[in-house]
């Protein structure tokens, strides 16, 4: 099996499995396809990757080549960024707990947008521009009451969601009331994110339609970011909307919306972080030992719930191949389960395959999102290495951990 012209049989012979793989030419297509369509001649777009599916440096480099901006939520996404000489004006910082100390390093590295989520954070980061004598440029995030149908872990704008604010609240209204007043927190606009892995448009035009409604109570053209969430196809079940359908459905919307409504924005933004890494990425490990209970078959793998949490945690669903085995007859159901201490340590349940060997390589697809990044050392696994594939060349972007670094900040 080749990805972008590369054997993965020579991945495993030089970089070993569990290995993370990443498809630099799809990479480029997703992000291109989101920056090629996602346009409109009524107002400015942005396209900002949320750095949280996916967030190393060399990723960070990639988008950069494409002026990409950034949606981070912790100072270690934002320190990655500005390790790489990312643009802070391209950066939004988002989160519902920044610190002080969050905050204040935001400040001293001019970010161009703090997203707001709370009433108390705005209190505080008005106190702080004016002790640190800054300018800053806020978003509001605004909880829209749309409900999108996804995982209940994933949807994050019900009425009772631990982020945002709830328009014409009290909160809400405090809030506005401190900004008319403040000369160094500049209110810019609102966000809102509806939810993740979603396939249905209608909720994101609902936000959409929602945010340019409030943009009547407002004078000045305003900065509407509407969020990502866009899903991406883990199986055959999965069935994403090409991204020049979800791009040109959403500007229309807005422009319509806007119409209707009389008003203007400055700019309309998108946050997509799934659908930028995730078809682009694979995990290849190595399948050891096989085993039969009364009534299943395992193929155990090098891996399992420390690269990859989604399965346990969402109960998301995956496909996978055994490599070099591809077209083979898959006459068993088997289930890949990972070498953890844990009976939920299951990667792919009821998968049809063939039959395997130890030693077999098991490619699991899909993976680019929300894998890497949310990988842990749990039962004190090492963190995968990375690889880049592009033209029949790989290149090594993130090396696999090792014992000492596992152990080198314990006392
Ligand atoms: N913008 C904001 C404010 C977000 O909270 C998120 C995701 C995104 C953008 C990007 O959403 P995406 O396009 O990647 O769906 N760990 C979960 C996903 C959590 C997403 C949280 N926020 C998973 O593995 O499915």
């Amino acid at each position: 099996m080749k990805i972008s012209n590369v054997d993965v049989k020579d991945l495993k012979a030089k970089y070993g499995t569990p290995l993370y793989i990443y498809d630099q030419a799809h990479l480029r297509s997703n992000i291109l396809g989101f920056k090629n369509y996602f346009k409109s001649n009524s107002f400015k777009t942005e396209v900002i990757y949320a750095s949280k599916a996916f967030c190393i440096k060399e990723m960070l480099r990639l988008l950069m080549e494409y002026d990409m901006s950034l949606d981070v939520v912790s100072q270690g996404e934002l320190y990655t960024a500005l390790s790489v000489g990312f643009n802070p004006s391209n950066i939004y910082y988002h989160g519902n707990n920044k610190s002080i100390n969050e905050l204040e390093y935001a400040l001293n590295h001019n970010i161009g947008y703090i997203v707001v989520d709370n009433l108390m954070e705005l209190e505080t980061l008005e106190e702080l521009c004016n002790n640190l004598n800054k300018n800053v440029n806020i978003l509001i995030r605004l909880n829209v009451g749309v409900e999108a149908h996804t995982h209940k872990f994933i949807v994050t704008a019900h009425v009772d969601s631990k982020f945002g604010v709830l328009y014409n609240s009290s909160d809400y209204n405090q809030m506005m009331d401190i900004l008319s007043k403040s000369s160094k927190v500049r209110f810019k606009g609102f966000h809102s994110h509806i939810g993740s892995q979603i396939f249905d448009l209608n909720a994101f035009t609902a936000a959409v339609e929602k945010l340019v409604g409030i943009c009547k109570d407002f004078n000045e053209p305003l900065v509407l970011d509407i969020g990502g969430g866009f899903g991406v196809r883990y199986t055959d079940e999965d069935k994403p909307i090409p991204f020049n359908i979800v791009s040109e459905t959403l500007i229309k919307t807005c422009e319509d919306a806007l119409n209707q409504n009389g008003v203007k924005i400055e700019k309309l933004c998108i946050e997509p972080g799934r659908s930028i890494v995730a078809e682009a990425g694979y995990t290849l490990y190595t399948i050891g030992y096989i085993k039969k209970t009364p009534n299943k078959q395992y193929y155990f793998i090098d891996g399992g719930m420390t690269d990859n949490i989604r399965p346990a945690l969402y109960q998301a669903q995956y496909a996978c191949d055994i490599v070099g085995k591809e077209n083979e007859f898959k006459k068993n159901v088997v289930t890949i389960a990972g070498k953890c201490c844990e009976s939920g340590d299951l990667i792919i349940e009821n998968c049809p395959l063939p039959d395997a060997e130890k030693g077999d390589l098991l490619i699991t697809y899909t993976t680019g999102a929300y894998g890497y990044s949310m990988s842990s050392n749990y039962n004190k696994a090492l963190t995968p290495a990375v690889v880049f594939v592009e033209d029949g060349h790989d290149k090594l972007v993130c090396k696999r951990q090792t014992y000492d670094e596992l152990l080198e900040r314990e006392i």
